[in-house]
């Protein structure tokens, strides 16, 4: 690959060294120096960065530290690869990195990842949209530390009853369950929490509304987990209801005429 003035975010998907893209593998096989959030990303996907690659973590770093180091790097004609958990274009600062970038005449491009809420969703196996239930997903996180505009408290977003994702929120995991019960949700309403999904010690609580502080609690989970929320979680749906009209046979398409 041809050395170039920019640097490539690259998501290195929510564990399993494998879920990376065929593109960001590339790159980080080429690249001279990689930047890397070091608690979320596998270390085996570190071991297949190139000889005399400089990794570095960024957990010790601020951001104007971290944008010296690429600017510098890119300066000197390196391949810089940021390697962001997940995906990067969700909770994963690389807005304030590109502004920075622009700002000093760097170019970058971003490949993206499989993000944590997807990774989640396939180890429960389910669909996050189904047909007459939730046709939405809302990806948020409660309000911790880092405010929340206020149209988008968890208790607004809740009275959609469309499928929800929360990152960053299981250490407020009452919080959350205050939030959905203001918004009306039921007690049963299906809770799933996955820590730590794809990773060899990933676990997985299947529970509900009415449970699920306690259950956490007992597994000891308060941190690098997605809490996944609503109907279409529900493990009894009935076979001929909420089906798409893609594939009913009474509805024409373009692709094929109806019954
Ligand atoms: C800083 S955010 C990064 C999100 C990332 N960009 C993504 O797309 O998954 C970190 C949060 O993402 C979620 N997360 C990241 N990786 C995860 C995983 N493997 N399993 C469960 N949740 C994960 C957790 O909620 C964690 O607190």
């Amino acid at each position: 690959m041809m050395k170039e003035n920019k640097v490539y975010f690259v998501g290195a998907g929510p564990g399993d060294p494998d879920l990376i893209t065929v593109k960001g593998l590339k790159l980080l096989q080429q690249a001279d120096v990689i930047l890397y959030t070091d608690s979320l990303i596998h270390p085996s996907l570190l071991d297949r960065v190139k000889k005399g690659a400089k990794t570095i973590k960024t957990a010790g770093l601020t951001l104007e530290q971290q944008i010296e180091m690429i600017v510098e790097e890119v300066q000197k004609g390196s391949l810089v690869v940021r390697l962001h958990t997940g995906d990067p274009s969700i909770f994963s600062t690389t807005s304030e990195q590109m502004r920075r970038l622009q700002r000093e005449g760097i170019d970058y491009e971003i490949i993206p990842g499989v993000s944590s809420v997807f990774a989640a969703a396939a180890q429960i196996k389910a669909e996050l949209t189904i047909p007459e239930l939730t046709q939405t997903l809302i990806i948020t996180r409660i309000e911790g530390r880092t405010p929340v505009p206020e149209k988008e408290k968890l208790r607004e977003l809740a009275r959609h009853h469309s499928t929800l994702a929360l990152f960053l929120s299981s250490s407020f995991i009452e919080k959350v369950v205050e939030e959905l019960r203001f918004a009306g949700w039921a007690e049963d309403t299906p809770i799933v929490v996955v820590y730590r999904a794809t990773w060899e010690d990933q676990k997985m609580i299947q529970s509900t509304l009415a449970k699920v502080v306690e259950e956490l609690k007992k597994e000891n989970i308060h941190s690098h987990a997605m809490i996944l929320a609503g109907n279409v979680f529900q493990n009894h749906l009935d076979i001929d209801k909420n089906r798409s009209k893609l594939y009913d046979g009474r509805f024409s398409h373009g692709y094929r005429k109806g019954e």
